[in-house]
């Protein structure tokens, strides 16, 4: 088995940016741990107040987000970073100037923390650019992106991750308490599997979405079923089921949320990076979200994500609705 430093060791990063990964690495064995116990300590339900984004905060989000800070102040290669649980960004004390920035969001799908349901962290990670304010660092496209992964803490732990030579995953061994190579280049197959999206919104769904739904419910020219439907309210979940299987993920505008839901800096761009090196296709539903000018830290986007076939199909709806 090739350990994940064997592996960083054989494909090599710039040694600045392999130290912020390992920084997203060692916070990542603190929060599974601290997620695996969860029932034990009193690190369930919510923290009693709500985030920048109105969402009541868990108390596994603070603790997440704060093993994530801790972890990238301590590798002094940071110039910014930004999270879903901060409100501004942060240039860490131990801040490096021309380092990386990182954005990220510490703990996706908290809903599920209670119910022992999948959840995960994702980050996307930039070269700073000398010149740039610490804000307009972090508001580069996605296109500019140096790494864009996450962490899975399922049924096993998995770190997936792109520099652009290809999406990989390494599932932890937590008795070595180290990440080993399990899915070389993984690729998306172009499979009619799962969709996945919110049907409970169908009321504020635009009548495209509701067609290209209507088209994922059609049957085969046999009369056979062509999707099933997987949601479990997990962004980082839902989506690593459909890389490996095939399928779509799709959390779109609606009449009430116009720019639905998911942020466009640490969910919709790292996956939609992550989804393009395995050659599927992530957009807005009009666009790739890796080519949106970004205007805000927090920014929303309707995300359809997963092969690029039936992103295509979605997009093609979304535009006659
Ligand atoms: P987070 O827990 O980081 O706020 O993310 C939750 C996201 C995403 O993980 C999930 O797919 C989606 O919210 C679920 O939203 P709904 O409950 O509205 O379906
Ligand atoms: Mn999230
Ligand atoms: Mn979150």
């Amino acid at each position: 088995m090739i350990s994940l430093r064997d592996y960083l060791s054989q494909h090599s990063l710039s040694d600045g940016l392999e130290a912020v990964l390992w920084a997203l690495v060692e916070a990542s064995k603190h929060i599974q741990r601290d997620i695996s116990l969860a029932g034990l300590r009193d690190i369930c339900g919510a923290a009693g107040h709500v985030n920048v984004q109105g969402e009541a905060v868990q108390k596994l989000d603070l603790l997440a987000n704060d093993y994530v800070k801790k972890a990238l102040n301590e590798c002094g290669q940071v110039a910014v970073l930004a999270s879903e649980e901060e409100e501004e960004y942060i240039i860490p004390d131990n801040h490096k100037e021309d380092g990386y920035v990182v954005l990220f969001d510490p703990l996706d799908g908290s809903s599920n923390i209670d119910v022992n349901v999948s959840v995960g962290m994702i980050f996307s990670i930039y070269k700073a650019v000398p010149g740039l304010s610490a804000l307009d660092n972090c508001l580069q496209t996605g296109d500019k992106q140096v790494l864009g992964g996450y962490v899975l803490y399922g049924t096993s732990t998995m770190l997936v991750f792109t520099v652009g030579t290809g999406t990989h995953g390494f599932t932890y061994d937590s008795e070595k308490k180290h990440y080993f190579l399990s899915h070389e280049n993984i690729k998306t197959p172009n499979k009619d599997t799962y969709y996945s999206i919110n049907e409970g919104n169908s009321s504020s769904l635009y009548k495209g979405t509701l067609k290209f739904i209507d088209y994922l419910k059609g049957l085969t020219a046999e009369g056979k079923r062509s999707f099933s439907a997987r949601y479990v309210g997990s962004l980082v979940s839902d989506f690593h089921r459909n890389l490996l299987k095939g399928g779509i993920y799709i959390y779109p505008g609606t009449q009430k949320n116009p720019k639905g839901k998911l942020r466009l800096l640490y969910e919709a761009n790292p996956l939609a990076f992550i989804c393009e090196q395995a050659g599927g296709r992530c957009s807005n539903g009009d666009i790739r979200t890796m080519d949106i000018a970004p205007t805000e830290l927090h920014e929303r986007c309707a995300l359809y994500i997963g092969n690029e076939d039936l992103v295509k199909i979605a997009e093609s709806y979304e535009a006659t609705a």
